[in-house]
């Protein structure tokens, strides 16, 4: 993999950051179980990295790692350079756009030590499309060993966890017919036809789960 280019830090406003009010509950939790899982040095690819919040709470708290932001939205590109510098991070590298059903990944192409691929809070509020392209895009560019780490609400054997979750479901099925939690049994064959083992299940605060799915 090429260096690890940290951002250049210079000209940059910290006003751009925007603020995802459940990150600030999560990133502590998050980052507990991510230490269990991303022992080896390496990159990881985020994907959906919203506001960069996450990213830069992980970065320096994982220095062994680098951390590679993507969001299929540039305009929150500022927002993700404006936290990674707030957070003083050298193991940040530019955000990149990445939209998982383009065919190609380019930053995942760019990335030959990659580890981990790292998605939290998006499958549910995409189309399974996306949760597809998610895991078709693990199985090709994870090596053998590497992880796909998801974070999030979840169904199991059809039944939410929990009466909040099943009012969230209804509420993004209301936004989208698309969107909706998904149950661990599809994201879990999903991963079985795209070489991805499902290893860990974890729970987390507020009735969120980390998945763990091992390429083989
Ligand atoms: C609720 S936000 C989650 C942001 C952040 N990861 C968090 O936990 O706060 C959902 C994310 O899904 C991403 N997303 C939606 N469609 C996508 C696609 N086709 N490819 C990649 N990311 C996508 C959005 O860009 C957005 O960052």
């Amino acid at each position: 993999m090429e260096p690890a280019l940290s951002m250049a830090y210079d000209d940059i406003d910290l006003n751009d950051r925007r603020f995802a009010p459940s990150v600030m509950r999560n990133r502590e939790p998050i980052l507990d179980f991510l230490k269990t899982v991303l022992i080896e040095p390496g990159s990881v690819l985020e994907v959906g990295s919203g506001t960069g919040e996450h990213g830069a709470w992980f970065a320096p708290r994982l220095p062994h790692l680098t951390w590679q932001p993507t969001e299929f939205d540039p305009d929150m590109h500022k927002s993700i350079t404006a936290w990674a510098a707030d957070a003083g991070a050298e193991n940040i590298v530019p955000p990149q756009t990445l939209d998982v059903l383009d065919k190609t990944w380019l930053p995942a192409e760019g990335l030959d030590d990659l580890v981990a691929i790292f998605s939290s809070c998006v499958v549910h509020i995409t189309p399974w499309a996306v949760t597809e392209a998610l895991f078709r895009g693990a199985g090709k560019y994870l090596p053998t060993g590497g992880s796909l780490i998801l974070y999030g609400p979840f169904i199991i054997d059809g039944e939410p966890t929990a009466p909040s979750n099943a009012d969230f479901d209804a509420w993004l099925r209301s936004q989208d017919p698309d969107w909706g939690i998904r149950d661990l049994n599809d994201v879990t064959e999903l991963g079985e036809d795209c070489g991805l083992t499902r290893e860990t299940v974890a729970q987390m605060p507020a009735n969120n789960l980390s998945l763990v799915f091992r390429r083989i």
